[in-house]
């Protein structure tokens, strides 16, 4: 079947189970434009992703790794101009500029499309379109979401394989009629004839697009990670928090665990921290040792969606199916199943390569091989990382690995009904000011911490790193609308839950961060985070026990259980430690964020920030 709009291009070549005429119709229009040289309806079978990692291979793209090592697993080595996110690209085309708001990019809609026309009209020449289908959530489930991605790029269809549940079976859910989020993503590269591809296409000029009103995806000239993979930031956070405005739901950069009790009681979190700021790690710790029969198991490691059950509890679940997740730093020590998660049916990206065809990450073992294959593809050496300072592996290498591979994986991690949530934890990255721990006292008290965190800025996103940023919920780069609404979101939803009588989730600000004067972290971290979070479990319990304090209620050196682990009285205040005069500092901070936010910023932030100046004041 070929479309009239499709002359003089790619045959369209709908297979028979595609039934969706506003799907074909639309996949028409945008071969039109972008004209590809074929078009690949993605089917997600196993057939097709081993196919298109072999053609990525004969490209140069991947490198198959050793199979004795790690089974059918790859390495794709990135233009170094194409490593992260990119903030300063990412836009919000609102109808109003107003809902966008003042921390997002806007362009008027009318504007950008134009510009977008411009740069997609030929963009594919001489490539394959893919019509990558993917559900957002459960297949079929009435939480989930449908979205088709049409990509330029086989790195993306097989990296989408793995993130989300892709493939033929999407097709029957949309059947004849159902309703997707249209995504278009380009690497921006097109080939002229008998033009030599390279290894990661891409373009200098980037755009990441999204209109809220048509919930509509564009992406042009980057081909990495959340860039390109449409359906996580994109979608299940920038779109996806406008649809739970308008549906009253909750669309966040949460991870979400489980945790049992030696009772056999169990409980969840969710908890937002900046990119690189430790959510896969806390999503799959290990108890440590004096934590005998305690267990913690994995939902999520980077997105959740929550809902108001008919309970009137809030219910989480993962729209995601695997993890994209920060390689250096990973290690066996550090994050145990992690490794094990990664030991088979892996795309590695910008990782180095080991001699014997395995992969190697600042951070994995203690001794660095005696020579590797870095991430630009030269020789590296311990000894020419001292003197030059190269790192084997780009600070943002990641793994796109299956979540079901996860040894943590909670029996509830695909359940379309979710996971009741308990404490909702913040935490940013901050090597001074804030303490390991604080309780809020109140839901609005802690929407205020929420709002007002700041973090050190990471290799995450493009551009300086180390620099403190208010990051509101962790959602600054991720709020597809005005981040004083999205406040207003939290309190309204709140308020509605206590007036139906329900116990609203304790909210928690922590701090695994603080450093010491030579600039080592002070808190051991990692599986030793159990300490803070058994303690707010008791919390939630109501029988944990603590010293409030003007933000709100903190642990005192006694209330956490020590066994197992060496960490002094001296060293515990050091991590707790509240500053006044830092804090009035901080305070600033707040104020500018919220001068910034002034246009409907809930009244009742702006009291909380009075009170807390008063009580700082003393
Ligand atoms: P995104 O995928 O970008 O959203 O990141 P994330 O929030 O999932 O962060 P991740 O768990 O991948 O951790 C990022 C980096 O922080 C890694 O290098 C980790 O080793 C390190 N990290 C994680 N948890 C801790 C901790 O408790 N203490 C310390 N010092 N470092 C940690
Ligand atoms: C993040 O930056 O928060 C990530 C990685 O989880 S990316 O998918 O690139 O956004
Ligand atoms: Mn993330």
């Amino acid at each position: 079947m070929n479309h009239p709009s499709m002359q003089g291009t790619a045959a369209l070549n709908v297979p028979a189970w595609v039934k969706n005429q506003k799907l074909v119709a639309w996949v028409a229009e945008i071969a039109a434009l972008t004209k590809p040289e074929r078009i690949h309806w993605c089917d997600g079978s196993q057939e097709e992703y081993d196919q298109l990692c072999e053609q990525m291979v004969a490209a140069g793209t991947l490198k198959r790794l050793n199979p004795a090592k790690r089974k059918n697993s790859f390495l794709a080595l990135s233009d170094p101009s194409d490593v992260a996110r990119v903030e300063d690209r990412t836009f919000i085309c609102a109808d109003k500029k107003e809902d966008a708001g003042p921390t997002n990019n806007w362009i008027a809609p009318a504007e950008m499309r134009q510009t977008l026309n411009g740069l997609f009209d030929g963009c594919m020449r001489g490539r394959t379109l893919y019509v990558v289908p993917f559900s957002m959530g459960p297949l079929g489930s009435p939480i989930a979401h449908i979205g088709v991605e049409l990509s330029d790029s086989p790195y993306v269809a097989v990296n989408m394989r793995i993130m989300t549940r892709m493939g033929k079976a999407v097709y029957d859910v949309l059947g004849t009629d159902g309703d997707f989020v249209p995504c278009v993503h380009t690497v921006g590269k097109p080939l002229a004839a008998g033009e030599k591809d390279v290894p990661w296409p891409c373009n200098p000029t980037k755009y990441i697009v999204h209109f809220p009103q048509t919930r509509e995806i564009w992406s042009f000239g980057s081909g990495y990670g959340g860039n390109a993979l449409l359906g996580k930031k994109c979608f299940a956070l920038r779109i996806a928090s406008t649809m739970g405005r308008d549906e009253g739901w909750l669309a966040e950069h949460m991870l979400i665990l489980g945790v049992t009790s030696p009772e056999g009681r169990k409980y969840h979190v969710a908890a937002a921290f900046p990119s690189a700021c430790g959510k896969t790690n806390f999503a799959m710790l290990i108890p440590p040792k004096g934590f005998e029969g305690w267990k913690v198991t994995t939902i999520g490691d980077d997105i959740a969606w929550i809902k108001p059950g008919q309970d009137g509890r809030l219910y989480a679940i993962n729209p995601e199916a695997g993890y994209f997740g920060v390689a250096p730093g990973t290690s066996e020590k550090t994050n145990f199943n992690a490794m094990a998660t990664l030991k088979e049916n892996v795309i590695f990206t910008n990782v180095a390569l080991t001699d014997d065809g395995d992969v190697w990450w600042e951070g994995m073992t203690k001794e660095a091989p005696a020579h590797l294959v870095d991430w630009q593809g030269r020789d590296w050496t311990p000894e020419i990382a001292k003197a030059t300072g190269a790192k084997a592996a780009h600070p943002n290498a990641r793994f796109t690995a299956p979540a079901a591979q996860c040894p943590s994986i909670d029996e509830n991690w695909d359940n379309p009904a979710g996971v009741p949530i308990d404490a909702f934890i913040f935490g940013g990255r901050r090597s001074t000011t804030v303490p390991l721990v604080t309780e809020a006292r109140n839901w609005t008290e802690g929407v205020y911490m929420a709002a007002t965190m700041g973090s050190e800025t990471t290799a995450a996103a493009a551009g300086q790193q180390g620099v403190v940023r208010r990051d509101p919920f962790a959602m600054l780069p991720f709020c597809g609308y005005n981040m004083s609404d999205y406040f207003g979101h939290w309190l309204d939803l709140g308020k509605k839950l206590e007036a139906a009588g329900a116990k609203l989730p304790k909210i928690y600000c922590v701090n695994w961060f603080r450093k010491d004067a030579d600039g080592s972290f002070v808190w051991p971290g990692f599986g030793e985070n159990m300490r803070v979070l058994s303690w707010m479990i008791d919390r939630v319990e109501g029988k944990g026990q603590g010293a409030e304090h003007v933000f709100g209620t903190s642990p005192r050196y006694e209330d956490l259980n020590w066994n197992g682990v060496d960490f002094s009285p001296a060293q515990f205040a050091q991590v707790t430690s509240i500053d006044t005069d830092a804090w009035k500092q901080e305070l600033v901070l707040h104020d500018e964020l919220f001068t910034q936010l002034k246009h409907n910023l809930p009244q009742s932030l702006a009291e909380t920030r009075s009170a807390l100046g008063k009580r700082l004041e003393g």
